[in-house]
């Protein structure tokens, strides 16, 4: 980036070109004058809020919006919109600082050579905070991705709305969270937050598909530590209430938490991979030298033969999928579930996975929406879903039952309901109660249903079971001990397998795991025209 101090006519102090050095256009000029004028313009809207206000943000280890776009995009592909736009404000003295731009950069370029919208906010501009101008900025480019069908990128960092513009900010934050309403399902929507990013303005990012935080130098919260401390008392840092890690662990608000900014950025990039233009278009395929046929025998051994022993399904999925590479979202969210996106011969999936190493796999509250939104977010761009079950059901106590298991599970089961996309299911092991018919059953339109022979596809566990069909039985028998046990293997002996769940076509056939890589290649290329409509609506009542 050129510095100012190579610029004639800028003003060290003002950090801006003082109006002298500009052209007064109602004189004439040559053809030559006007293009060396417009090149200074340029100049001075390139530097944002000036060279110190670069060097601090520099010195806090974050790049600049426009170096943000650098990265992000393909070389030399950015076009730039809405570079000269200004504030028309008079409060506060604002009509004496006008810079070019707004605090914002908006405008399309490519990644891998596809179209996307984005806008990035300069925090050396007023800390990026967004009055009525840089509002309609962002709008404009929105609306461009909406007619034309590609997605949006947000690059947050701002101080939010800007404080001498008052009412009219909050207006346009109003007017943003609208259009990524309208946008939503119909363009995917990413956010980076790279810097503050506080009260209102978090939801413009919390409405998009997904997020993705910077580790120590972003936060996203909707009061901050002060205000914590005056009304619960309670002291936390920026970093505690609302860190990348936070964001990523304890909340859910982040989809992944990147050690830098260049590596957020690329992660985007690769996110973008496996998406679609726009809910109308399919994902790019990406040609692979992972042959269709390639059977991993080590599968054959992953599932423990003890049914209480957990095993990580991670490995699973990287024997499965094209060159064992998984592009995991949420992972340090709810892991006891896996969501993310791989390629199946080089066809973009979205993987759903029970993991039977975190808590055996359960699913509770946090699990069901992490699944659910995830569903949704396939469901809405046409990417098919490949989901592995190992689950033993739904989390029993208290705690879940008054935080609402309930309508909290019933929204991974809508959502997996509602789906119309190719989907597939393979039960490795246990699949159990209602998350048997939950985790994408025959029942809510599964469309292949594979069942590892080491499946167990029952109402309940065996003991569970024998207690409550048994009881009096065991309880009058002369050795209640041995009874039961025997019982217990009677029981595991009839329902603890798929083949009962097959003979009613509830499981399209029992497969060898090591044969599961073909099997789901060959299954997603016969759904490739799959066509279901669900009944007219306006829109469904998903349970909020
Ligand atoms: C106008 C702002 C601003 C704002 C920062 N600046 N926030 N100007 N409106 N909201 C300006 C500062 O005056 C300063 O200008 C420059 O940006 C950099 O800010 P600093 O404070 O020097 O930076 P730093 O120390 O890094 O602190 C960053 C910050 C802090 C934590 C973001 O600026 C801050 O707390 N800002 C206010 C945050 C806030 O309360 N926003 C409103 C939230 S409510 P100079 O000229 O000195 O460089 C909201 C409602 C949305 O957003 C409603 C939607 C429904």
């Amino acid at each position: 980036m050129q510095s100012n101090l190579d610029i004639p006519g800028y003003d060290l102090k003002k950090s801006c070109y003082t109006p002298k050095t500009l052209l007064h256009h109602n004189n004439m000029h040559s053809n030559e004058e006007l293009f060396q004028d417009l090149r200074k313009r340029r100049e001075e809207a390139n530097l944002g809020g000036g060279q110190d206000r670069i060097r601090r943000q520099h010195e806090q280890g974050k790049l600049t919006a426009r170096e943000r776009l650098e990265i992000l995009l393909d070389d030399g592909s950015f076009e730039e919109l809405g570079m000269f736009v200004r504030h028309q404000s008079h409060e506060f003295g604002q009509e004496k600082n006008r810079p070019y731009g707004d605090g914002v950069v908006t405008g399309y370029g490519t990644i891998d050579g596809r179209l996307v919208y984005v806008y990035s906010q300069d925090f050396t501009v007023f800390g990026g905070s967004l009055g009525q101008a840089h509002a309609q900025k962002i709008i404009k480019i929105m609306k461009l991705a909406l007619e034309n069908g590609a997605p949006v990128i947000g690059l947050n960092d701002s101080g939010g709305a800007r404080i001498q513009e008052g009412v009219v900010s909050l207006g346009g934050y109003a007017d943003i969270f609208l259009q990524n309403t309208l946008a939503s399902g119909v363009v995917p929507q990413i956010s980076a937050i790279m810097g503050p990013c506080a009260g209102g303005a978090v939801y413009s990012p919390a409405i998009t598909d997904f997020i993705f935080m910077v580790k120590k130098s972003s936060y996203m919260f909707v009061t901050g530590p002060n205000v914590v401390k005056t009304v619960t008392q309670e002291s936390v840092t920026s970093e505690e209430l609302g860190g990348a890690d936070t964001h990523a662990s304890k909340s859910g608000v982040a989809h992944m938490a990147c050690k830098s900014e260049a590596e957020c950025l690329m992660a985007i990039r690769e996110l973008y991979s496996y998406l679609p233009s726009n809910c109308e278009d399919s994902a790019p395929r990406k040609a692979t030298s992972d042959p269709v046929d390639r059977a991993d025998h080590t599968l054959d051994e992953v599932v423990p033969s003890n049914p209480n022993k957990p095993y990580e399904m991670r490995s699973v999925l990287a024997k499965i999928v094209d060159d064992g590479h998984f592009f995991e979202l949420h992972a340090d969210f709810a892991p006891n579930i896996i969501v993310g996106f791989a390629r199946m011969n080089g066809q973009s999936v979205g993987v759903v996975a029970n993991n039977p190493a975190v808590l055996a796999g359960v699913l509770d509250i946090d699990s069901s929406i992490k699944g659910a939104r995830f569903v949704r977010f396939c469901d809405a761009f046409n990417i098919p879903l490949l989901v592995f079950e190992d689950v033993p059901g739904f989390m029993p106590g208290t705690d879940q039952e008054w935080r609402g298991i309930i309508r909290n599970g019933a929204k991974l089961l809508y959502a997996f309901c509602e789906a119309t996309v190719p989907k597939i299911t393979i039960i490795t092991r246990k699949a159990y109660g209602g998350a048997y018919d939950v985790m994408n059953s025959k029942h809510i339109r599964g469309d292949l249903n594979f069942a590892w022979p080491t499946a167990e596809i029952a109402v309940m566990g065996p003991k569970g079971a024998v207690e409550i069909i048994y009881r009096r039985q065991i309880d009058s028998a002369e050795d209640p001990k041995s009874t039961e046990e025997k019982i217990i293997e009677d029981y595991r002996d009839r329902f603890l397998n798929p083949y009962v769940a097959a003979e009613y076509g509830y499981v399209d056939d029992v497969i060898e795991p090591s044969s599961t890589r073909t099997r789901v290649i060959r299954g997603l290329e016969m759904l490739k025209n799959k066509v279901v409509n669900n009944p007219k609506k306006k829109h469904g009542n998903i349970p909020l």
